[in-house]
């Protein structure tokens, strides 16, 4: 197979890690031919390092959208970017895979996923953690009826970004509602993962305590319903001290009918039954991790594979929840998912 040739907009940052993956793990399948960022010094940079010429580097994505031709188009800017990007990306004949969350508003994300339906073209976001050996394991215990029926999930965000910039970039402290775009839109993907629902209800709380090094709301409580009558809850903090569930250490405790699971950091199971003895295990490893696995379901997709599960037509139900969860931290009021999504075709 050809490899496939790719229009990469982003170059550093988490497209700086994308650009590094491709080339270590995926150097026999992608190859990028154009790269498009606004910053000079990173285009110079990341283009000696690809072999670009001067011609194949933009500090325009709408330009090198219109220029490159090439097969897949993939995006790693900051949120705002993703959907104008991804609009010129397909309109352009491309498919695009990009990272979450799909875009900075709903409106913005349903031009997206109509772009995608209009054209016809594959369109796929970044879940990066639903790939790990311990969520898997945890999908088969549900599947497979290991403990009976699904109750209710609890989930568990918490980073000690309590000093200014320890989340890497400015924007990320300075925007609004940064838990629920930069962290939440994964915790509550997972939620729906785990749960095997998608989300009917959703309310909940946001607050921003005074020693926060977020412009806005730090932290919050939201809960949600789903349509298979599992429930669940979300405890976000990313002004956390002492008891620390950061990155790939999330902790989700599921309750079901005989029995209790825990994960967190590593590929550790904690199996909880009635009248029985703890019982912990390594859960089994997975072929791909993370962002691996997205670039190989996607190209599976592209050589005619099945769609990706996190294809935009999907994930978008796990982006209404930060809506939803912005929604009701303002006003309040329990959010119907419905009411969000109802115009679309999904
Ligand atoms: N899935 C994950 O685990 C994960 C982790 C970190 C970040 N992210 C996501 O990755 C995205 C980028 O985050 P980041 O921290 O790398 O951001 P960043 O600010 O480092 O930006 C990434 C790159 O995009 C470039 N860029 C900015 N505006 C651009 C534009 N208009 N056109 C072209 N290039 C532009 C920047 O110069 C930079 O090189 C965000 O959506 C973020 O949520 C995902």
């Amino acid at each position: 197979m050809a490899k496939h040739t790719c229009l990469m907009i982003g170059g550093s940052g988490k497209a700086g890690g994308w650009i590094r993956e491709f080339r270590s793990d995926f150097n026999d399948r992608i190859e990028i031919v154009g790269l498009a960022d606004v910053k000079e010094n990173v285009l110079k940079a990341q283009g000696e390092a690809l072999g670009l010429s001067s011609s194949q580097l933009f500090t325009d994505f709408n330009e090198a959208c219109a220029s490159v031709k090439a097969d897949f188009c993939g995006i790693a800017t900051p949120p705002q970017f993703h959907s104008p990007a991804a609009i010129a990306a397909m309109e352009n004949g491309m498919p695009v895979i990009c990272e979450k969350p799909i875009a900075d508003t709903l409106d913005a994300a349903k031009a997206m996923l109509r772009t995608s339906q209009n054209t016809g073209l594959p369109c796929t976001i970044i879940q990066n953690y639903r790939y790990a050996d311990n969520k898997q394991e945890l999908i088969r215990i549900r599947d497979e009826n290991r403990l009976g029926r699904l109750q209710h999930i609890v989930g568990r965000y918490a980073c000690d970004y309590r000093k200014h910039l320890s989340w890497g970039k400015l924007w990320r402290h300075e925007m609004d509602f940064g838990l629920l775009f930069e962290a939440s839109v994964h915790h509550l993907d997972m939620l729906r993962f785990l749960s095997g629902g998608d989300c009917e209800t959703l309310i909940g709380f946001g607050w921003n305590p005074e020693w926060s090094s977020f412009k806005h709301y730090s932290s919050g409580y939201y809960l949600m319903r789903m349509d298979n009558g599992v429930h669940t809850s979300y405890e976000g903090n990313s002004s956390a001290a002492g008891i620390i569930n950061c990155w790939r250490s999330e902790y989700y405790r599921a309750e079901f009918e005989q029995g209790t699971v825990e994960i967190a950091g590593g590929n550790q199971m904690t199996v909880h039954r009635v009248g029985g003895e703890k019982e912990v295990y390594e859960a089994p490893g997975i072929r791909y991790h993370g962002h691996l696995y997205l670039f190989d379901e996607f190209l599976n997709w592209l050589e005619g594979g099945e769609p990706s599960d996190t294809r935009i037509e999907d994930n978008i139900k796990s982006f209404a929840l930060v809506i939803a969860a912005m929604e009701t931290t303002v006003d309040g009021e329990p959010k119907h998912i419905a009411d969000l999504l109802g115009n679309l075709n999904l």
